[in-house]
């Protein structure tokens, strides 16, 4: 009998099952995936598919964008460049290998258990694998934790093949496509879009909403909008595809558009319309436990109806991200241990990891408005920094939102270089209850881009040193 089995070794499965073989609870973990040479594959989509490949693409396409347009304005010429996008692709496997392999290693020194197959949970207490050659076992366990992640949503009017792909496919194209459709301009749209606009491809970004970037601070989503364009994505507001089929070497898409019906021929096509969780096949009818929208039905713990039976990260609801699953993990694990441990999903980080990045925490401004909140709002560009200056960084801002009688910070939205770390400082000192006035009294290195965040707080209270104040 084991005292916790985790079914799922994404960021959410594999953290939890860390974590309770280092709290001394016997564990097993279970992964369907598997590698090419049949063994258990650990990491998830995020290792596998996600985040770690999308990021170490993201960072070469970057390289080479430089090196083609604004190595120049340094005083570094390059003749002959040449993308080798074979390199390119071995090196993103390289990290991905290095990193899923290493989950075997903390396994193995944590003593955390597995076993390569599907799981299901047949009744509170037993868990049933079946493996690759459709034999099955039981597994006798104390404790459950359901962390089987999510898989990308297809649409009937772009239906997968050899040209219209998902994430992942456009993680591994062979060669860079001249023209790419992606439909969604959310977070993977974006990221992935970037990536091959960078190394040639002419992009369109088809959106059914009439608003970008939505969830963001409105000044945030204004701005990258207009930093995208500029980019060369040609981003489609309203939009909505009703029909694409795959000819020999493209495909051929139809959507509508203010009215109007528009077919537009692409090399590839990537739909990145959001996730659907890895619920189906999981769950014993028997045990009761609900559904909503595919999501496994938790409280704030992650705790399902059945009290031994827990389910973290994207299969429950959510922002779909891995930090968000490994607190979840974290916090599962230390409850069965008896502690009193809590996920502060009020300070969830969100990043998309533009050039330049776009990052936030807490509450954007429509949301202050919508709950009545009176607050009071502090910016800085990154253009009246040094530092953003000197390394050709200057476009976005930092923007602090905080309470406008008790100064404690509410939200901090940045569009800039390093937005996700100068968000991780931010969110920081807002787990400590910070006032702006506090982030205005402590000294920043310079030069440093942070010195943005220290102006925009400073210019919360009509303060800021490096631009004008609001006049009094
Ligand atoms: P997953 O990572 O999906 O892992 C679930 C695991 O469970 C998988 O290995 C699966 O094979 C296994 N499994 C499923 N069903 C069973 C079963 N019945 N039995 C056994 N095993 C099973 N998030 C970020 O925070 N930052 C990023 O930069 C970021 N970038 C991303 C880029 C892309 C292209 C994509 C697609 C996603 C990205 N994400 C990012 C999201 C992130 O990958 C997910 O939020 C995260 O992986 C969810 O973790 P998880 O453990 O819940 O699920
Ligand atoms: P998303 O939810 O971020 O964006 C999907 C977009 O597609 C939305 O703008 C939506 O309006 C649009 N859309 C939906 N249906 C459409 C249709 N039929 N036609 C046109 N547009 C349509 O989902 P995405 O980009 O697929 O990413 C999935 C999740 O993965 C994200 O929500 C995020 O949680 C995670 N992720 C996180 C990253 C990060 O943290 N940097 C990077 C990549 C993914």
């Amino acid at each position: 009998m084991f005292d916790v089995v985790v079914i799922g070794s994404g960021p959410a499965g594999y953290v939890a099952a860390i974590k309770a073989a280092q709290l001394g609870l016997k564990t097993l973990c279970i992964e369907e995936s598997i590698d090419n040479k049949g063994k258990a594959s650990f990491g998830g989509t995020c290792l596998n598919v996600g985040c770690i490949p999308s990021k170490a693409l993201l960072d070469s396409s970057h390289r080479y964008y430089e090196a083609n347009n604004s190595l120049n304005k340094h005083g570094i010429k390059i003749d002959n460049l040449e993308l080798d996008l074979n390199s390119m692709m071995k090196r993103k496997d390289e990290i991905v290998n290095k990193l899923t392999s290493g989950i075997n290693g903390l396994f193995l020194v944590n003593k955390v258990e597995s076993i390569s197959g599907r799981g299901k949970v047949v009744s509170a207490n037993i868990v049933e694998v079946t493996k690759v050659d459709g034999s099955t076992q039981q597994i006798e366990a104390k404790n459950i934790i359901i962390a089987t992640g999510s898989k990308p949503i297809e649409i009937p009017s772009a239906v997968f093949g050899a040209h219209i792909v998902d994430s992942t496919g456009a993680l591994s194209f062979s060669k860079v496509p001249k023209t790419l459709g992606v439909v969604g301009a959310g977070i993977i749209g974006l990221e992935l879009g970037s990536v091959w606009s960078r190394l040639g491809s002419k992009v369109t970004v088809i959106e059914a909403l009439d608003d970008f970037l939505p969830m963001a601070d409105k000044d945030i989503s204004n701005e990258s909008f207009k930093e995208f364009k500029k980019q060369g994505l040609d981003i489609q507001l309203s939009s909505k595809v009703t029909n694409s089929t795959e000819q020999k070497n493209s495909v051929s898409v139809t959507y509508t558009h203010e009215g109007k019906e528009i077919n537009k021929k692409f090399e590839k096509l990537i739909v990145a319309v959001g996730r659907s969780p890895n619920s189906s096949g999981v769950l014993s009818e028997e045990l009761n436990i609900s559904l909503n929208n595919g999501f496994i039905e938790v409280n704030e713990y992650c705790q399902t109806t059945v009290p031994n039976i827990w389910a973290i990260g994207d299969v429950v609801r959510g922002p779909m991200l891995a930090h968000k699953g490994s607190e979840e993990g974290i916090m599962v694990v230390e409850r069965i241990a008896e502690k009193h441990t809590q996920v502060n999903y009020d300070l969830v980080p969100s990043v998309i990891y533009s050039h330049p990045e776009i990052a936030w925490v807490g509450q954007n401004e429509e949301e202050l408005k919508s709950k009545s909140i009176d607050y009071k709002v502090g910016k800085f560009p990154f253009a009246a920094s040094g530092r953003a200056l000197a390394v050709d960084q200057s476009v976005g801002f930092v923007k602090v939102l905080s309470d406008k009688k008790t100064d404690t910070i509410l939200g901090v939205h940045v569009f800039g270089p390093a937005a996700a770390e100068i968000v991780q400082q931010a969110l920081i000192s807002m787990e400590f209850g910070a006032s702006s006035e506090d982030i205005a009294l402590t000294m920043f290195s310079h030069p440093t881009v942070s010195e943005a965040f220290h102006e925009a707080a400073l210019a919360s209270n009509n303060q800021a040193i490096h631009i004008g104040n609001k006049s009094k």
